[in-house]
């Protein structure tokens, strides 16, 4: 470490006196001044849980219990104004390219196994960039990036370790997946084991609950990481998606849970909290917490219709885009944010995307020339208070769901190419395509919201407010930080607002790639792979 390195650290270590650096506008980057050794790069643990709701953490005032997750968020910075996008892939991809769903074609829905389809292979991955900076990188669990071809696959993306799933849902013990895409003969295909150790099928897993295999497979990786090299720990666990299953242990405190799904769900949260105590009381036995920075994020909404997740009392599910879908919970946990901002709850607009610049240029020191991000490097916004250099979020537009069409006509989107009229889009945004986007405190939608609804806690005893239908609508408008659960639509009291925010839409829109959602492949049938899911092409 470089004597300037040195010193910069103990800087770091005096909080206060590097907020008034800051103030004053001193020009000291955090970690880039000791970033070309890489020895003193920051490790980072980034953790993704899967369809966990809003109200699901302990600290949002959930019943159930996460003090792990409680309290690494008591000692870290929360991110109360944080965005993920509605669905699996989508976040992953923004997460893995820092870049909007626009731009990689990638609007329309997560991919499922039989599909053709993977994240664009010409832009570099987060771990392309930390390993080039030096980093050995992890992927352990859930990848649901595509698979279809090697190349698509994490340890071909710059993971250097990959122990997990390909797909995006299967069974927690079994680790078999059957085919259920809409509008595709799922029937002429097989179940499939879907559980990998690298690039190998890995079946002697079968029969062991996901989350303690994986927060195994960390602790090994933090045990057998080297001092003299940062590592990426990259850790997207199962949990709490569905299908609903937990040891029986787990469930115990839940017992007075009246509804079925609410209670395994919450056993599901409790033992993923648990997991993370692992993790977190090895990396405290190895001593490498001070080097560290801990990044929390859920992928998307909970899922309160069948998935036991909740996110009262915000509206809308899982899914869509309203805030219930996409407002995530988020918090970093690192001894290198000052004590000052330790402890505090961060309430700049902070997105999904920000974390690849924020990790590659402002953890890493690294460089993000020749790249076309669409997210944010809020290191500095995160770990010293200043103001997001976000003032906009894209949240997604799709233009394979209209109003109009009966929500989705998968025929339709089999056959499209990119030279088809209806998805090039030359003309005006069209309002009944969905799509949202926040300007601001602003935030309008579009086209067919999908489920409207404010759904409380099955055992709440609230009686939700009814969103009132009205057909053929397909513009709202909400001040979101004056009305953060969309209870006042205002499209129609401020038409300025909604004209302004449409022409933002209107930019995205123009420069739109098409979205890609090719049909199913019988080509994927486990029947033909020794009964596993596996690239086919
Ligand atoms: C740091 O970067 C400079 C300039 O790129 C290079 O000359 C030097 O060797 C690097 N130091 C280390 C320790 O990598
Ligand atoms: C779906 O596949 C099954 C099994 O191959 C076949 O029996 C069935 O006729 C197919 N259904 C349709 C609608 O094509
Ligand atoms: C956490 O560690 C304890 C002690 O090793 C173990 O019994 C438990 O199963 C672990 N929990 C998870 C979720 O991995
Ligand atoms: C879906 O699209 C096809 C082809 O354009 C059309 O024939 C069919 O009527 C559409 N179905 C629905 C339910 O809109
Ligand atoms: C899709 O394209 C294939 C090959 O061009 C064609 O055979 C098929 O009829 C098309 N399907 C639809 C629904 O247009
Ligand atoms: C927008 O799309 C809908 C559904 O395709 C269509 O009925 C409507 O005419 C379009 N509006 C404009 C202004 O093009």
């Amino acid at each position: 470490m470089g004597s300037r390195c040195r010193f910069l650290k103990r800087w770091l270590d005096l909080g206060k006196l590097w907020l008034l650096a800051s103030v004053y506008g001193l020009a000291l980057a955090p970690a880039g001044d000791c970033s070309n050794t890489s020895a003193t790069l920051p490790n980072i643990i980034f953790i993704l849980a899967d369809d966990f709701g809003f109200h699901d953490v302990g600290y949002h005032g959930s019943a159930i219990k996460t003090p792990w997750l409680d309290k690494l968020a008591a000692e870290g910075v929360k991110l109360e104004n944080y965005y993920v996008q509605p669905i699996c892939t989508p976040t992953r991809s923004q997460l893995m390219s820092g870049r909007y769903q626009i731009h990689t074609g990638l609007e329309h829905r997560s991919f499922h196994a039989v599909q053709p389809d993977c994240l664009p292979l010409e832009d570099p991955t987060l771990a392309n960039k930390l390993k080039e900076l030096g980093y050995a990188t992890h992927a352990v669990g859930k990848w649901h990036l595509g698979f279809y071809k090697k190349d698509c696959w994490p340890t071909r993306r710059g993971f250097d370790t990959f122990f997990g799933y390909l797909g995006g849902s299967e069974d927690y013990y079994t680790h078999i997946y059957k085919c259920d895409m809409p509008g595709f003969n799922c029937s002429q295909l097989e179940p499939g084991y879907d559980f990998r150790d690298q690039e190998e099928l890995a079946p002697k897993y079968t029969g062991q609950y996901s989350t303690h295999l994986l927060a195994e497979r960390a602790q090994h990786i933090l045990e057998n990481s080297q001092p003299n090299k940062p590592f990426f720990l990259y850790l997207p666990f199962q949990a709490p998606h569905i299908p609903l299953e937990v040891p029986d242990q787990y469930l115990k405190p839940y017992r007075e849970v009246q509804d079925h799904d609410r209670r395994v769900y919450s056993g599901m949260v409790a033992c993923m909290d648990e997991a993370i105590g692992n993790i977190t009381q090895k990396m405290t036995e190895l001593g490498l917490w001070e080097n560290t920075v801990l990044i929390f994020s859920t992928d998307n909404g909970g899922e309160p219709i069948f998935g036991g997740g909740y996110n009262w009392p915000l509206r809308g599910v899982k899914g869509t885009l309203w805030e219930g879908g996409i407002h995530g919970v988020g918090f970093v946990y690192s001894p290198l944010i000052p004590d000052a901002m330790r402890g505090t709850s961060n309430t700049q607009l902070i997105h999904v995307s920000d974390w690849f610049p924020t990790l590659v240029a402002g953890l890493a020191g690294g460089s993000l020339e020749g790249l076309q991000l669409d997210g944010f490097n809020v290191w500095n916004t995160i770990s010293l208070g200043s103001p997001s250099p976000r003032t906009e979020i894209l949240h997604n537009i799709d233009p394979l769901t209209q109003t109009y069409m009966s929500i989705i006509n998968w025929s339709l989107e089999g056959n499209q190419t990119k030279d088809d009229d209806f998805f090039t889009p030359s003309g005006a945004f069209n309002t009944t395509i969905r799509a949202a986007i926040r300007v601001g405190d602003w935030k309008l939608l579009t086209g067919n919201p999908g489920s409207s609804r404010w759904i409380p806690l099955p055992d709440s005893g609230i009686v939700p407010i009814q969103p009132i239908k009205q057909k053929g609508k397909h513009v709202w408008l909400f001040n979101i930080q004056e009305d953060p659960n969309e209870y006042h639509d205002l499209s129609e009291a401020r038409p300025d607002k909604v004209k302004e925010l449409v022409g933002r839409l209107q930019h995205y829109y123009s420069g739109l790639v098409p979205p890609l959602y090719p049909p199913g492949d019988p080509r994927s049938n486990p029947a033909l792979h020794d009964g596993a899911w596996t690239n086919w092409e």
